[in-house]
């Protein structure tokens, strides 16, 4: 046994003499069957995994601290939100941020055409904050019915197990809505080249509210201050070609090496109406807002300072979600919001266990009190405070036990009237944002990008799936539209297009 090193032992505390051999009769065997040592270690190991995300299956954790410029833009940040955490300039909280990719599973390539995780919990005195958001500003559908259909057209086939063009673009060409976020996922904004290189944004919209009980309606966007870098396809094959993790290798490196990433949190704000002079619904998250009319507002810079110690505890066991808000940040009505808040704690109570916020990575911040009169389950480790009668375990005891907080805490009180129904929204508007920033924002490298890549898929997929797709982006733009085709050998003067993107 060497001096200089610790003891090695089993779980229980017991000191192992032979970490080489089992125990067995004579040295051939059998094995007897008390042996604990190897039970316990082999045991363990069995029990190694959880199950992986079913989406965002591999990402990466990372650590530090979030300064509040104490403003909104030009005003106090108090005016918008009552949020602590945004008040005075200078005022750190810590943050734990997950990087990740979609489809793919836990060993997955990190330079896949996917959109990006952008997951921060921000570790307030109120308790967490979770901003769950993507590098990509809008997304795939708009109402949380929709999800599994969507993520299941993207994850391989359930027989074959490979991912089929025909699958995807199949359900797409079905969902008008798709359109905005696959015209990012194709241009060179659907390959980052690293977690550093990217922007992220919220993407569904939120409330601020402040200590008047006023309320706006708000979008959450992080700029990288290292400048957005992309992949071409051709770039991207030539990595993961040999390297599967180069986007946690490079953050994980430039932390190691003290070159600390920033991103700078901007929001846009509007006044919390449904905005009739607008052509888009401003809950609809396959929209983004004009920036001209609702400008970027700075309100504090992100650095990521710390690497994660252990891959598991910190980036298997973390849990993220959208109802991890803080007084002053709240829920809007937005259609995916709704159900991506019951999904992230309803997955996590499966995937981790449902003491999953006891872990330190999922725990509010030393300090902030934890009281409920919740307890037991699978793996239950601390007992939240019940308070001065550990009896009480229920509320409201006229013997002791917890009180509520005070009226200063009471969430917004939106008013909300109309019939309950099944229904779209009315501004739909699937294709104007698309077109405009086909024409107005895009380089035209970009767009030679998006044809390619598009037309290089849509070359797998069946005629009808082809000329629905075609219809789609000739309503976005007529350019657009003819240039896929041209890939595909469709010219869509042939096509009735207005038959073709009719849905239902
Ligand atoms: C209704 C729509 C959606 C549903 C039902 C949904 C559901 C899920 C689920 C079940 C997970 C796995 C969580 C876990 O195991 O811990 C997840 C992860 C994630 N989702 Fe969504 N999602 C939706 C839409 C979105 C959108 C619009 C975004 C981007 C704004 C997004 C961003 C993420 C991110 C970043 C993660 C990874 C969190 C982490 O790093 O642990 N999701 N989602």
């Amino acid at each position: 046994m060497s001096d200089s090193k610790p003891t090695l032992t089993t779980r229980q505390g017991h000191p192992v003499y032979n970490n080489q051999q089992s125990r067995t009769v004579s040295d051939r065997g059998p094995a007897t069957l008390e042996n604990y040592q190897l039970l316990e270690k082999i045991g363990h190991f069995d029990r190694e995994r959880i199950p992986e995300r079913v989406v965002h299956a591999r990402g990466f954790v990372s650590h530090g601290e979030f300064e509040a410029y104490g403003t909104i833009g030009n005003e106090p940040a108090s005016t918008y939100t009552r949020a602590k955490l945004f008040q005075q300039a200078g005022k750190k909280t810590p943050v734990t941020v997950r990087f990740s990719t979609v489809i793919g599973g836990r060993d997955s390539s990190e330079v896949a055409r996917d959109p990006r995780g952008f997951a921060v919990k921000f570790r307030t005195e109120d308790g967490n904050w979770d901003l769950v958001g993507n590098n990509l500003p809008v997304f795939f559908i708009r109402d949380a019915l929709k999800f599994p259909d969507v993520i299941h057209s993207l994850k391989p086939d359930p027989v074959t197990f490979r991912q089929e063009p025909n699958r995807i673009f199949d359900f797409m060409s079905q969902t008008p809505e798709s359109m905005h976020m696959l015209s990012f996922l194709f241009s060179p904004r659907g390959i980052p080249s690293d977690y550093r290189h990217m922007d992220g944004f919220g993407v569904n919209t939120y409330r601020l509210v402040n200590a008047a009980g006023e309320g706006v309606l708000v979008k959450f966007h992080w700029k990288t201050q290292q400048g957005i870098t992309s992949l071409t396809q051709a770039e991207a094959d030539a990595i993961q070609a040999t390297e599967l993790g180069s986007a946690s290798k490079d953050l994980y490196e430039a932390i190691e090496n003290g070159g600390y990433p920033q991103w700078e949190l901007c929001v846009q704000i509007m006044s919390d109406d449904a905005h009739p002079e607008l052509d888009f619904d401003p809950l609809d998250d396959t929209k983004t807002w004009p920036e001209d009319a609702f400008p970027l507002r700075k309100a504090g810079m992100m650095t990521l300072n710390r690497n994660l110690t252990d891959h598991h505890n910190e980036n298997e066991q973390s849990a993220f979600g959208t109802g991890v808000l803080v007084d002053g940040i709240d829920f809007s009505d937005d259609k995916m919001l709704v159900g991506r808040t019951f999904s992230y704690s309803d997955t996590q109570r499966h995937r981790v266990g449902p003491n999953y916020l006891q872990l330190p990575v999922n725990a509010p911040r030393p300090g902030v009190q934890v009281n409920t009169n919740q307890g037991g389950g699978a793996m239950s480790y601390g007992v939240d405070s019940r308070g001065a009668n550990p009896h009480i375990n229920y509320e409201p005891s006229s013997l002791a036990g917890l009180a509520e907080a005070d009226e200063s805490y009471r969430e917004y009180r939106p008013h909300v009237e109309g019939p309950v129904l099944r229904a779209p929204i009315e501004r739909e508007n699937n294709y104007a944002q698309v077109g405009q920033r086909w024409r107005n924002e895009m380089a035209q490298s970009e767009r030679d990008d998006l044809v390619l890549n598009l037309a290089t898929l849509l070359g797998q997929c069946e005629r009808s799936i082809q000329e629905r797709m075609v219809a789609h982006l000739t309503k976005c733009d007529a350019e657009y539209g003819r240039l896929v085709g041209l890939g595909l050998g469709i010219d869509p003067g042939t096509l009735d297009i207005e038959a073709l993107v009719k849905v239902r």
